[in-house]
């Protein structure tokens, strides 16, 4: 008899157990890519090669999950990430031009990080807090009400990020 939530491998059979495989491996496979992406900011080509031989996934499979997911980055990425909020509310109360500025002051465009490695420029749908807007992220923290004085700041604070390079000198 099945009991209410487990899979009853007697009535599936073979199936079961190669379902149950398929399974733990894609859990392995997201946990690994998870950490890879930890260590690098993003999957580095080799890294996912290394992955693939040890896993024993093919390389089309495992981009083809990283792909799926939004989490995962195929390129570096800053060490700050500034997403504009381009929903509705923020648009209206001006995420166009924050994000101009953005573009301006650092010479990217979105999508893009800087050669120094300090902002990678990003936009995002409504992050849920409109009553806020203009709204954007930076390194997931939500800031809101944007205006010059913030936006300033905020380009002082990641333009003073250079990675610790002052402490090493
Ligand atoms: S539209 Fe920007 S937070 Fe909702």
């Amino acid at each position: 008899m099945k009991k209410e939530g487990r899979i009853d491998h007697e009535s599936i059979g073979h199936v079961g157990e190669v379902l149950t495989e398929a399974q733990k491996n894609k859990g392995l496979l997201i946990h690994s890519l998870q950490s890879i992406q930890k260590n690098h900011n993003y999957l580095p080509e080799d890294e996912l090669k290394s992955l693939s031989e040890n896993l024993r996934i093919p390389l089309s499979e495992i981009y083809s999950t990283a792909t799926f997911f939004k989490q995962f980055y195929f390129t570096p990425r800053g060490r700050n990430v500034a997403c504009v909020c381009t929903g509705t509310a923020c648009h209206v109360r001006g995420a166009g031009e924050i994000l101009d500025a953005l573009k301006i002051e650092f010479k990217i465009g979105e999508g893009e990080t800087t050669e120094d490695g300090s902002l990678t420029l990003e936009t995002v749908g409504c992050v849920g807090c409109c009553g806020l807007a203009p709204v954007l992220t930076v390194n997931e923290e939500i800031v809101g009400e944007v205006e010059d004085e913030k936006l300033e700041k905020l380009v002082d604070q990641i333009r003073g990020d250079n990675g610790g390079q002052d402490e090493e000198a």
